[in-house]
């Protein structure tokens, strides 16, 4: 028998993405509790006390790794039960629920970012809008690492027996990835691939670890945050 092909839902992509990894959140930490590959690298690149952005925190692993390296850390994330997660390990930590293409921070607030495997549930046509923000928010000179799922370029929509709807994913191609971080304005001073483990999509995992050195080609404006939030 043939094997349906997931389709797109009619329900918002993000809508989607909350109730997956709200489901998720319980087991996410302890099925994938490591710190993300070449944080330490990323760590050198900070000033010390750095504020840095934990983008799509999920259950805070990396949040709490940097707070640990003694930097001030937010974690933002669209799921409420992986942010309820991340405060358990990390009290006292702030952190809020938000949409990585619109953040709620000031130009230049921080020093660096991190978004292990977060823009990967970022829909392809507004990728660059989430590094533009990025690249807003950045200090001048400010370090991100990011990583992709890594294949041909292509969307998929990935569904476990448990979850009534298919996640979205954007799977990109090396040249995908390093273009759209060229055009938010980003330099890229490292990257790493390797390839997945166990429990993990079956997609290479790209990490870039890039500086900010310009402003982005463009910056789209997005009106509401509670649009992007459904
Ligand atoms: C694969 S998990 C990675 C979690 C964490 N970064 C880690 O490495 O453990 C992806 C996370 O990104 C969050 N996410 C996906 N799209 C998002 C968006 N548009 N805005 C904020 N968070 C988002 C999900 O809710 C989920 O917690």
């Amino acid at each position: 028998m043939r094997r349906k092909k997931p389709r797109r839902a009619s329900v918002p992509i993000q809508r989607i993405v909350r109730s997956y990894y709200n489901r998720d959140a319980k087991d996410y930490r302890s099925r994938f509790g490591k710190p993300a590959q070449h944080l330490e690298l990323f760590a050198r690149h900070l000033p010390p006390n750095a504020r840095v952005l934990d983008a799509g925190c999920g259950p805070g692993v990396n949040l709490e790794w940097l707070r640990n390296q003694g930097h001030r850390v937010i974690g933002v994330d669209l799921s409420q039960k992986m942010l309820k997660t991340a405060l358990r390990f990390n009290s006292g930590e702030r952190v809020a629920q938000m949409d990585l293409q619109q953040l709620g921070f000031k130009n230049s607030r921080f020093d660096g970012i991190v978004a292990a495997f977060s823009l990967i549930h970022i829909p392809r046509e507004n990728l660059s809008r989430a590094l533009n923000e990025f690249s807003r928010v950045l200090t001048p000179k400010g370090i991100a690492h990011v990583s992709f799922q890594e294949g041909k370029g292509g969307e998929r929509f990935v569904k476990r027996t448990s979850d009534p709807h298919s996640v979205y994913m954007n799977v990109l191609s090396r040249s995908q990835s390093q273009n759209a971080l060229k055009n938010a304005g980003f330099e890229i001073v490292a990257t790493f691939v390797r390839k997945p483990r166990r429990g993990e999509w079956p997609f290479d995992k790209r990490t870039w670890l890039v500086r900010k050195a310009r402003r982005p080609t463009r910056t789209p404006r997005v009106k509401k945050t509670s649009k992007s939030l459904q």
